[in-house]
């Protein structure tokens, strides 16, 4: 039906006849001049009929916006006054000689042009309609060259593209699971993959050695701004594969993906360890393009008489950190300052401490400060040496629970970079190593920092010994302050895995119901083995600089997890549920917060 897209034409397709497809992107009447803007998935060329040919004027004036066409004509060149220079097919046109309506649309329910401020709500309930928009249309193509990338460079590298199950059982990732009742079996269940972990595992014990897919995964779980129900993952598996060879693979991935996508070179990503994240940067994703670091004071706070400071300090569960905004004592209003205090309120901090050091020559009145009169001058003296202070910066303090000031601080820091546009770099990729096996789950008991399978860097018996200071052979990258993948070596011996559920509190009945068939495989020869997840929503989003990763899946979810446009999640008729044995339970009471 076509000979050309509208947007690939250009000035070297002069004088050709050309046929178009499309929608009616505009049309305009120019005395007596009719130009339609003829759009498809390449871009807009302006498309001129004039009086001159009869029928196709005459159906030209009838068409309207996002009609599809269909339009002959010959490609020429732009007078020199209307050559449109921020246009890709601005120095032509198309002379039209032909004209047919495919079809007609009815006035759509909000203009596609990317300035229209338009609810998201609307956008998704017709989000074929939003998809016909550049933006989308860029995102979702650029998608389409990353997924390409990233089948290349793992074919080239020996790996197989296998495909998992979706109807399967529980695979423990830290979420609640979406459940498929069973009509064949009554009264079970499956669960989707929350990830491909355990049939990957598998994998690899059944000798393909190097495996890959691009996974959906499905995790019931508080929405936020990077995070769907239902996501994608570029899913990666190895066996005879150490940690060091692991990362440097998926290192090439990225690397190379980037190159080829946007010609972007990255340098090896540096590494750091969990603690250092954490101690520095009060996150185990730190943002590397901003300059600030956390820096502890606990240790100049425990005799001081404020008890803000000194409870926390005295106590071994406690943090008392500073972060020091250089020249922000003109850089930040009072205003401000008591805003960024209601923002660490989110993390449950009680306040913000914070120090304007006006001259650091005079620790008497050269500080400004609701805390400093509380503070001897040794311990001011020291404060603003272990900080390397100059005049005009700004010191904020936390103190608290480490966990409270750790967030608190760490997200305050990327919140001055965003609003001070402290950023030193366009990229910053990094790895984070030697996590915690286990993490407190705030009810004596532990839960694993990645997952069960992690595999932890000593034996069994010192592992049970010790599970809080145990460290695991897991790895994630980070880019630009984003979790973009993370992975481990996994257990593969049966001891150590049992090990592992015991001390997650998974006893033996419940290992045998719920992983009995990996406790098996693990009987059965299997090799060492490891790999990692890269979510491709993520990588898509940072790579387009998409602020929310709705805008980088072709149909998302809602933040409450809801599909708009088809009304999902929704109602089944009685007959389907008394297939599958199921009485709907009424909602007695609004359910308990958790
Ligand atoms: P993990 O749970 O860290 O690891 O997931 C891997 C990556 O997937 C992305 N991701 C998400 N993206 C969008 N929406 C979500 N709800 C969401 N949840 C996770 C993140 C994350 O880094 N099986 C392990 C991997 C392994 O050990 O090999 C796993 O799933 O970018
Ligand atoms: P207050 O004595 O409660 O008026 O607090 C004095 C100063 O300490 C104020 O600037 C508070 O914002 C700050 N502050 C209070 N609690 C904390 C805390 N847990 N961490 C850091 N600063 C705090």
């Amino acid at each position: 039906m076509r000979s050309d897209y509208c947007g690939a034409l250009r000035a070297d397709h002069i004088d050709q006849e050309v046929t178009l497809c499309g929608w009616v992107d505009r049309r305009r009447d120019h005395g007596g001049v009719i130009f339609i803007d003829l759009r498809d998935r390449e871009g807009i060329v302006q498309v001129v009929f004039d009086p001159d040919g009869k029928d196709n004027f005459a159906l030209a004036d009838k068409v309207r916006g996002e009609y599809v066409l269909q339009v002959t004509g010959r490609v020429r060149a732009r007078d020199a006054a209307t050559v449109n220079p921020n246009m890709a097919t601005g120095a032509i046109e198309v002379y039209g000689t032909g004209l047919q309506i495919l079809n007609e649309a009815e006035t759509i329910p909000f203009p596609l042009d990317e300035h229209s401020k338009v609810g998201e709500d609307v956008r998704l309930k017709y989000r074929y309609l939003d998809l016909r928009r550049s933006e989308m249309q860029h995102n979702l193509r650029f998608r389409s060259k990353v997924t390409n990338a990233v089948r290349n460079y793992l074919d080239d590298n020996g790996f197989l593209d296998i495909e998992t199950p979706i109807l399967t059982r529980a695979t423990p990732e830290g979420a609640r699971d979406y459940l498929v009742p069973s009509r064949t079996h009554d009264g079970k269940f499956f669960a989707l993959p929350q990830s491909p972990q355990l049939f990957k595992q598998l994998l690899m014990v059944s000798g393909f050695d190097r495996y890959y897919q691009i996974a959906k995964c499905f995790r019931d779980e508080d929405l936020r701004a990077d995070r769907q129900p239902e996501f994608t993952q570029i899913d990666i598996e190895t066996a005879f594969m150490d940690q060091d060879g692991i990362m440097a693979v998926t290192e090439g991935m990225v690397r190379s993906v980037f190159k080829s996508a946007m010609d972007v070179e990255f340098g090896d990503f540096p590494r750091m360890s969990y603690a250092e994240a954490i101690a520095k940067y009060g996150s185990d994703k730190p943002d590397l393009r901003i300059p600030l670091e956390l820096v502890d004071v606990k240790d100049l706070m425990t005799e001081v008489d404020f008890k803000v400071f000194s409870g926390p300090a005295k106590d071994p569960k406690g943090r008392v950190t500073a972060l020091k905004v250089p020249g922000g004592n003109e850089k930040l209003t009072r205003k401000q300052i008591d805003d960024y205090t209601k923002f660490v309120g989110i993390y449950g901090a009680k306040g913000l401490a914070y120090i304007k050091v006006n001259d650091k020559s005079d620790l008497e009145e050269g500080l400004q400060s609701p805390i400093v009169k509380f503070l001897p001058t040794e311990v001011r003296a020291a404060i603003l040496d272990r900080l390397d202070a100059q005049n005009g910066d700004l010191i904020f303090f936390g103190a608290d629970k480490h966990r409270v000031v750790t967030e608190a601080l760490g997200a305050l820091r990327c919140k001055l970079g965003e609003d001070l546009d402290l950023y030193t770099a366009e990229w910053a990729p990094l790895w984070v190593v030697d996590f915690p096996m286990f993490e407190d789950d705030e009810q004596g008991g532990w839960a694993a920092l990645h997952h069960p399978f992690t595999a932890p860097n000593c034996s069994p018996d010192a592992l049970e010994a010790n599970p809080g200071e145990a460290l695991s052979k897991a790895y994630d990258m980070v880019l630009n302050g984003t979790e973009l993948g993370g992975g481990s070596i996994r257990i593969h011996n049966q001891a150590m895995q049992q090990a592992v559920f015991r001390l997650l509190g998974i006893e033996a009945e419940e290992q045998r119901e719920k992983f009995g068939f990996l406790l098996d495989a693990l009987k059965y020869g299997a090799p060492p083995h490891g790999g990692l997840a890269f979510g491709l929503d993520r990588l898509i989003m940072l790579m387009t600089g998409a602020s929310s990763i709705r805008d980088v899946i072709a149909f998302p979810k809602t933040q409450t997890a809801a599909c708009v446009m088809t009304d999902a999640p929704g109602a089944v008729d009685e007959v389907q549920l008394r297939d599958l044995n199921i009485r709907l339970r009424k909602k007695e009471k609004p359910a308990a917060a958790e």
